[in-house]
């Protein structure tokens, strides 16, 4: 982690962003809202993973949007590609080592609610983990025990609440559940996490919200709708289409979190 921490902020030369971004499927578009962007491939940085799944670039991308230093991670790696639910928690620390604060995460999600259509983008207000998974298994100190009842930092929100309404974006809100993939859900459990209380599923960011939690980082997260869950049109769920759906709700939650982060100047 001290190679990976040291190599960055010789990377970032003076910029000192505590603002970060982790970029879901789909969603590497808004590094182009990022202003002097400097490119680290995640290679370089040592104990980055490496992902592998199609539409996650895999660097880390720093810069301004909207006069706000930020950091975004473009490319995430899922529990499902190797089996580890901490399989981000390393360039989590890494971005606390060099002064990040506030996290913002993104995700592709398949909605659960006729009134959230793809293209929809929705703000999560707090998720439900049936993964059975928990990237602090292992993790031997107390500080394991993490408080998750105020997960999603509430004034972060209301910022977002509030800038979405000043600028005409529809901003919807609700429960993310996590699913593991890769498969896609049955039609089955979707009608059993509507049951539970969920309004859309994904296969992400639960486990960068626990660790974020453990790091003490301010926490907020988006679903861009890509889908309806499974069995909800009767049409079969493909990767495919997450890649190809999830610039539209992308480019909704571009706009808001430019506007956002321009505000905090
Ligand atoms: N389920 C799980 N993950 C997803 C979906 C979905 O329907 N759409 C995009 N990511």
């Amino acid at each position: 982690m001290k190679r990976a921490t040291s190599e960055l902020v010789r990377r970032l030369d003076g910029l000192m962003p505590e603002t970060a971004l982790v970029l879901g499927s789909g969603l590497g578009g808004l590094v182009s809202q990022i202003d002097a962007p400097v490119h680290v491939p995640y290679r370089d940085l040592e104990g980055f993973p490496q992902g592998g799944v199609s539409g996650h670039a895999g660097e880390l991308v720093a810069g301004t949007i909207a006069g706000t230093p930020v950091i975004a991670l473009s490319g995430r790696v899922h529990y499902y590609e190797h089996g580890k639910a901490d399989a981000m928690r390393l360039p989590l620390e890494v971005l606390k080592a060099v002064g990040v604060r506030r996290l913002i995460l993104t995700n592709a999600a398949g909605s659960l609610r006729q009134d959230l259509p793809p293209g929809s983008v929705m703000m999560i207000t707090d998720h439900i983990n049936w993964s059975g998974m928990n990237p602090l298994i292992g993790e031997e100190s107390d500080a394991r025990f993490v408080g998750m009842t105020a997960a999603y930092d509430a004034e972060m929100a209301a910022g977002f609440r509030a800038c979405a309404e000043r600028h005409g974006i529809a901003l919807a809100e609700g429960v993310y559940m996590w699913f593991s993939g890769p498969s896609f859900e049955t039609p089955a459990e979707i009608r059993a996490a509507r049951i539970l209380g969920a309004d859309a599923v994904g296969m992400s960011t639960v486990p960068e919200v626990i660790l974020g939690r453990f790091l003490g980082l301010g926490l907020a997260a988006f679903s861009v709708i890509t889908n309806f869950g499974a069995g909800m049109t009767g049409a079969e769920l493909s990767h495919g289409e997450t890649k190809e759906m999830a610039p539209r709700g992308g480019e909704v939650l571009s706009r808001l979190l430019v506007a956002a982060l321009g505000e905090r100047n």
